[in-house]
């Protein structure tokens, strides 16, 4: 770190939401911390913060970063320009007569990263509630609803985009596979949402150790029942959600984690997601254009011969990806 102005009151500064900051883009103007009383330049204008800084900062809770008032100015709308840009590719990909779906997508895209950020309480579960259900509500009532979910995936290794994609994807292989209730798929959408919530409850410097290393393997093991049991303590989430974020982990012929159920001991709608998140992480960790990277992670999941999935349930996604997806 760099050591910050030496003259007290040389700059005004501004606290900057953190969320606000987009990862991996050029800043428009000096960025500071407030590290034991005193502002501490941590960036420099035209630098930028990698998507890895940027996850463990919200992991470790950090709300609010620091500019100079004279750059506030450039510091709005350089993100409203970016998540303008965000929400037009969105657009794009379902058309503008339906840019309400976008916006309630990213409302809940919005609403994820700041429940990670702030402590659980009543109130931001709450939100999170309403949000899930207002999206829920306006994507059934579209026409082929399930096209809507699987255009609003966006791979950008970002820990909201792996979230929102594995919610979005759990939904459309459910409205493929004959879920339709307006309550299954609110449990469906949250179920993704929610299921790696466990890893912000991993102190954030094992998450920096590789992750071949003994220590980083069993505290990541653990993220299943971590996310359970913290989201447990201010309920309001219902038990088919925390289902399926204790047994995401959970595998077919019971080699998974924590607990290696298999087949039918393994809840049917965690199934679902479990097939949604593998894809994502596929697609997320190959490399090149984005319609290759789903068809290899397809092909990965085609060959799995019921060992990570149920062979039922992954058929009739894998059909389903096969129209819509791939
Ligand atoms: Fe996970
Ligand atoms: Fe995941």
């Amino acid at each position: 770190l760099e050591k910050g102005p030496g003259k007290k009151n040389e700059f005004e500064y501004v606290s900057y939401p953190i969320l606000k900051v987009f990862p991996e883009q050029s800043l428009p103007g000096d960025l500071y911390l407030f590290l034991n009383g005193h502002f501490v330049k941590y960036k420099t204008k035209d630098d930028n913060i990698s998507q890895q800084k940027f996850e463990l900062f919200v992991l470790q809770k950090v709300q609010y970063v620091f500019v100079t008032k004279q750059d506030a100015p450039a510091y709005k709308s350089w993100s409203d320009r970016l998540s303008g840009q965000v929400k037009e590719e969105l657009i794009t990909g379902v058309g503008q007569e339906n840019v309400g779906v976008v916006e309630q997508h990213l409302e809940v895209r919005d609403e994820y990263l700041s429940f990670v950020s702030k402590e659980v309480t009543e109130e931001s579960v709450k939100e999170v509630l309403t949000k899930t259900r207002n999206f829920i509500q306006t994507i059934k009532e579209k026409h082929n609803a399930d096209k809507f979910t699987a255009k609003l995936l966006s791979y950008s290794q970002h820990v909201a985009d792996h979230s929102t994609n594995v919610a979005n994807l759990s939904v459309f292989l459910a409205l493929n596979t004959g879920y339709s209730q307006q309550l299954i798929l609110e449990n469906i959408y949250l179920g993704g949402l929610l299921h790696d919530f466990g890893k912000t409850k991993i102190d954030p410097k094992v998450l920096e150790e590789p992750q071949t290393s003994k220590k980083y393997q069993t505290a990541i093991r653990k993220h299943p029942e971590l996310g359970k049991t913290s989201l447990l303590l201010d309920s309001g989430f219902s038990e088919e959600v925390l289902r399926i974020v204790g047994e995401h982990h959970e595998r077919q012929d019971g080699t998974g984690y924590p607990k290696g159920i298999k087949g039918s001991k393994i809840y049917d709608l965690t199934k679902i997601i479990s097939i949604a998140n593998v894809f994502d992480n596929l697609v997320m960790a190959s490399q090149g254009e984005i319609k290759g990277r789903q068809i290899k992670a397809f092909r990965v999941l085609e060959s799995d011969q019921g060992k990570m999935f149920d062979p039922k349930i992954l058929g009739k996604c894998l059909r389903s990806m096969e129209r819509v997806i791939i």
